[in-house]
C-alpha cells in the first residue's frame, strides 16, 4: 500500500521519516522503552537510521505493518502502528516518548489507527480482529489497551522473547463486532 497518514483532533500520524531519526534514537534510549519493546539495545542512529527508511518502506510495501509517527504540535511524540498484518488481522502496537506519556495522546492516536483497522477498503483494511500484546507487568499499556476497549484473554507463560529471554506475555484483542467502550480486566483495578 502507499503509505498514508492519519490525523485526530490534536495529532497527526505520519508514515516515519529521515526527519524522524533524531527523536527515534532519542526515545529509544529510554529504560522504559527498552524493557517492554524489542528493540535492538544498545540502541543507536543506525538503527533509528535503517527504522525510519528501510524498514518502513519495506513493511508499507508489502503490507506486512503499517506503522506512524505521532506528532503534536509538530514534534514526534512517539510512534504506533499495526503489525503482522494479514488474514483478516492485525496486531497494535506503540511507544512514547517519555515527554509526552501520561497526557492521553497514545490512546487518541491508538484510536485513529483502531478506526483505520476496523474501516472497510477502501478507506481502511477491513480487519475482523486486532490483537494486543504486552510482556506481563506492563501495566501502563495493558491500561491503554483496555480503555480502547480490548479484551484480557490471558497469559502465555514464557510465551514471547524479548533480546533472547523469555518472558511471560499478556495477550488481548478487539473484534469488529465488539462494542469500543473501556472493559473490566482481571488484572487491572
Ligand atoms: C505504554 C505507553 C505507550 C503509554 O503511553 P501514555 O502516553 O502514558 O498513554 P496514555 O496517556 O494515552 O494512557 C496511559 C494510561 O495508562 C495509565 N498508566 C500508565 N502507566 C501505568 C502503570 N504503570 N500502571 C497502571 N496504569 C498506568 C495512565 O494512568 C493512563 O490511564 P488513565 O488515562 O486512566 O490515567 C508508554 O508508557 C510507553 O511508551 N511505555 C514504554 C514502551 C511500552 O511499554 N510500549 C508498549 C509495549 S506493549
Amino acid at each position: 500500500m502507499e503509505k498514508l497518514s492519519l490525523s485526530t483532533a490534536n495529532l497527526e500520524l505520519v508514515p516515519p521519516a529521515p526527519a524522524d531519526v533524531a527523536a527515534v534514537y532519542a526515545g529509544c534510549q529510554d529504560p522504559e522503552t527498552q524493557n517492554w519493546v524489542p528493540i535492538p539495545v544498545p540502541y543507536t542512529h543506525a538503527d533509528a537510521l535503517e527504522y525510519v527508511t528501510t524498514h518502513t518502506d519495506t513493511t508499507w510495501a508489502n503490507d506486512t505493518e503499517y506503522t506512524w509517527s505521532i506528532r503534536s504540535e509538530g514534534t514526534f511524540a512517539g510512534v504506533v502502528g499495526l503489525y503482522r498484518v494479514g488474514n483478516g488481522s492485525a496486531d497494535l502496537g506503540f511507544w512514547m516518548d517519555p515527554a509526552f506519556r501520561g497526557k492521553g495522546l497514545l490512546t487518541e492516536a491508538c484510536g485513529a489507527v483502531i478506526d483505520f483497522a476496523l474501516a472497510q477498503a477502501p478507506a481502511g483494511l477491513g480487519v475482523v480482529r486486532i490483537g494486543w500484546n504486552a510482556y506481563a507487568g506492563n501495566f501502563g499499556s495493558a491500561r491503554v489497551a483496555q480503555k480502547l476497549g480490548f479484551r484480557f484473554e490471558g497469559t502465555a507463560r514464557l510465551g514471547a522473547s524479548l533480546r533472547g529471554e523469555l518472558r511471560d506475555d499478556w495477550g488481548g484483542s478487539l473484534l469488529a463486532s465488539d462494542d469500543r467502550s473501556a472493559q473490566t480486566w482481571p488484572i487491572l483495578d
